[in-house]
């Protein structure tokens, strides 16, 4: 049986191996999926103890994901745009290929709720990590601009530079988020602690979605705050489930189907 893990710290918590469960099972790949808490100074080390004991493949997730994007021998496109890596391939040659579905994940999960990108003015709250890996898939689905809006201006402003050469796309403090937006994702920490960055009551456009990456039981404040605005909200537990798809397709070469894993892990939050 091929031997697949996430590896995270803490791991505890993770969704993955009941995502991951419920794909196989669907499609009827047998794999064996666990989660693993590397040690936060060895990951290389956690991962090369894998493969000895059998180990093709892991998902990768805090803190690991820029550990896991310097250790690989080949590297996605997409991967190497994002600095991180959350899914490892180990190729029959014994090197190690990296790749991040999360932005993938992302752009899919929207699409399955009918979310236009395709010309769509896209608003992208935060500048960390988490944005870094979403903004080519973004603009490749065709959005018409992008803006980064940061706490830490400077942050944006870098981000977006790094990302100008695939169209249209600046950053900028929150203060510079003036007009409206068709989509409109959260991809800061901030909800975790209960906080709503500073923005303008008015930037929705008609019909505008509002995304936050994170999800819970109940709607984060963010997505509280849009939906009293008329967005329409969306929180992270599709892309969640979408970016193990496309792990599971690198893997496993076969497709799982997505809407009946999403409707039973929303049943279980
Ligand atoms: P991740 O990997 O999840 O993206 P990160 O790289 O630490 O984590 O980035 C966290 C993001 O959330 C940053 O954009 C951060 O803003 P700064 O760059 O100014 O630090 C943002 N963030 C965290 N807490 C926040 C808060 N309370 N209000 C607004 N933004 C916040």
């Amino acid at each position: 049986t091929d031997r697949y893990c996430v590896f995270g710290h803490p791991v505890g918590h993770s969704k993955s191996p009941q995502i991951h469960a419920a794909f196989a099972e669907q499609t009827g790949e047998t794999i064996d999926y666990s989660a693993i808490e590397a040690p936060l100074d060895d990951f290389i080390g956690a991962w090369q103890a894998f493969i000895a004991k059998g180990g093709v493949g892991a998902n990768v997730t805090v803190p690991f994901k820029e550990d896991a994007f310097r250790l690989c021998d080949t590297l996605s496109h997409r991967a190497k745009r994002a600095g991180a890596v959350n899914t490892l391939v180990l190729g029959g040659n014994g090197q190690t290929y990296g790749d991040t579905t999360d932005g993938v994940g992302l752009v899919r999960d929207l699409e399955h709720h009918g979310v236009k990108l395709a010309a769509a003015r896209i608003l992208v709250l935060g500048a960390g990590g988490a944005v870094r890996g979403i903004l080519e898939p973004l603009l490749k689905a065709g959005a018409a601009s992008v803006l980064i809006a940061n706490r830490t201006a400077e942050k944006a402003e870098r981000l977006a530079a790094d990302f100008m050469d695939l169209g249209v796309i600046r950053g900028g403090g929150f203060e510079a988020v003036t007009g409206t937006f068709d989509v409109v994702i959260n991809g800061t920490s901030a909800s975790l602690a209960g906080d709503l960055p500073p923005l303008p009551d008015d930037l929705f456009a008609n019909g505008a979605t509002a995304y936050d990456m994170m999800y819970g039981a109940e709607p984060t404040v963010f997505l509280a705050w849009a939906a009293e605005r008329g967005a329409r909200p969306l929180d992270g537990l599709g892309m969640l489930v979408e970016q193990a798809a496309e792990s599971f397709f690198q893997w496993r070469n076969v497709r799982p189907e997505t809407a009946p894993v999403l409707a039973a892990l929303r049943q279980s939050l």
